[in-house]
C-alpha cells in the first residue's frame, strides 16, 4: 500500500458532511476518496462525487479482489469500474459514459495491480461487518447496515476451485458433492448426485478424472463465483451457480461462451464502449451463446441456476482482438437484428 492510499481514520463528520461516526475508515485510491456510511459508499475526486449502495458495492468489490480484476473491465454501475491492464489496473469514473464525456468530466487513476488489491482488501475488511456474506445469495445472508463491526471470519477466504488441468485429477482439488461432505443447496435437493466410475487402463490411473458437474454445482455455497473445472491450453472451462443478480457488469476484452446448464438466466447486454442498450438474452437450460468482445453484460437468475462459462485465457488474445486480427461476432446481438 502506498503512503497515499493508506486508510485515514474517520472524523466525526467528513468534509462533505457525511456522518462517519459509525467507525468506518476512509480510503484513497490515487486522488479518489472512498468513504462509507450507513447505506452507501461515497466516492469523491477533485472534480466530482458519486454514491453506490453499500451491499452491492461490497459484493462487487470482493469479486473484483478475488478474481484479481478478471479479463477486461468490471463495473459497479454505468459510471465506475476497474479495467485490467494485466500488471496495472485503471479505476475509471464516467470514462464510458456519453454524458461524462460530453461534459469533459471523466476521471481515471492507474495503479499497480498489487497496490490496488491491497487497497480493496483493506476496504473490504473494514467495511464488511456483521453477518453480511457478500458471496452467498441475498436470501441466505444478513445485512451490512449499521456501525463498524468485525467481518465474518471467512470473509476473504477464496471460495472457488481452480484446476490446473481438471478437478479431481492428480494433485488437484476434488470437485464438491454431497458424498464429499458438502451441503446441497435447498434449490437442488431433487438432484441425484451419482458420480461417474472411471476404469483406467494400468499406467493411466493418474491421467484420467471425471466428476458430476451438476453435483459440484448443487453443492456450491456461493453465487456468481466461477470455479475453473478444466483447462486445455488456453481454454478455461468455468462452472458456477447463480442466483439473483451478478454483482458486476462485465465488459470483456475477448469473446466468451455461455452454456446454461439448468434453469434460466436473463442477460442484459449493452455496448461495451458507451453503455447503450443492445439486447436482452434469455437463456434456458441447454441454451448456448457467444458473448462478443465489444459488449458489457450482467445476468439475472430468478432462481438458483447452473452456468458454464468458457474463457479464452490466451495472454495475447486481447491484443489480437483490439488489432482486429481475430474474427468478430457481434451483429447478431443487436436489437435491430431481432425479429
Ligand atoms: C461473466 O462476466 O461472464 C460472469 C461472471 C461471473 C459469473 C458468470 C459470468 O458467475
Ligand atoms: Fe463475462
Amino acid at each position: 500500500m502506498t503512503a497515499e492510499s493508506k486508510p485515514m481514520e474517520s472524523e466525526t463528520q467528513n468534509n462533505r458532511g457525511h456522518n462517519s461516526s459509525l467507525g468506518y475508515k476512509t480510503f484513497k485510491l490515487g486522488d479518489v476518496e472512498f468513504s462509507r456510511d450507513l447505506y452507501f459508499c461515497h466516492l469523491k475526486w477533485p472534480t466530482g462525487s458519486h454514491s453506490l449502495h453499500i451491499e452491492p458495492f461490497l459484493r462487487a468489490t470482493l469479486r473484483m479482489y478475488q478474481w484479481q480484476f478478471f479479463f477486461g473491465s468490471l463495473l459497479y454501475d454505468d459510471l465506475v469500474g476497474f479495467t485490467n491492464h494485466y500488471g496495472t489496473v485503471e479505476l475509471f469514473i464516467g470514462r464510458d459514459d456519453p454524458g461524462f464525456q460530453k461534459a469533459e468530466k471523466t476521471h481515471a487513476v492507474v495503479m499497480e495491480t498489487g497496490e490496488a488489491l491491497e487497497d480493496l482488501c483493506a476496504m473490504l475488511e473494514n467495511w464488511s461487518g456483521g453477518q453480511f456474506d457478500p458471496f452467498v445469495s441475498p436470501r441466505e445472508t444478513g445485512r451490512s447496515i449499521g456501525a463498524h463491526s468485525a467481518p465474518l471470519d471467512h470473509l476473504m477466504t477464496n471460495r472457488r476451485l481452480l484446476a490446473k488441468r481438471i478437478l479431481g485429477g492428480k494433485d488437484e482439488a476434488a470437485a464438491w458433492s454431497a458424498s464429499n461432505g458438502q451441503n446441497t443447496n435447498e434449490h437442488f435437493e431433487d438432484l441425484e448426485q451419482i458420480q461417474p466410475l472411471v476404469h483406467a487402463e494400468p499406467g493411466y490411473e493418474d491421467a484420467l478424472s471425471a466428476f458430476n458437474v451438476f453435483a459440484h454445482l448443487a453443492c456450491q455455497e456461493v453465487v456468481w463465483n466461477p470455479s475453473i473445472c478444466s483447462v486445455v491450453r488456453h481454454n478455461a472451462v468455468c462452472i458456477t451457480t447463480e442466483e439473483e443478480e451478478l454483482p458486476v457488469w462485465h465488459k470483456n476484452d475477448r469473446l466468451e461462451w455461455f452454456v446454461q446448464l439448468s434453469d434460466e438466466i436473463i442477460w442484459d447486454i449493452q455496448n461495451g464502449a458507451d453503455g447503450q442498450k443492445r439486447a436482452r438474452v434469455i437463456m434456458r437450460s441447454g441454451d448456448v451463446s457467444a458473448m462478443p468482445h465489444d459488449i458489457r453484460h450482467r445476468g439475472k437468475s430468478p432462481k438458483r441456476s447452473m452456468l458454464l462459462v468458457w474463457e479464452n485465457s490466451d495472454p495475447e488474445i486481447h491484443k489480437k482482438v483490439s488489432a482486429g486480427a481475430v474474427p468478430f461476432l457481434s451483429e447478431s446481438l443487436d436489437y435491430a437484428a431481432q425479429s
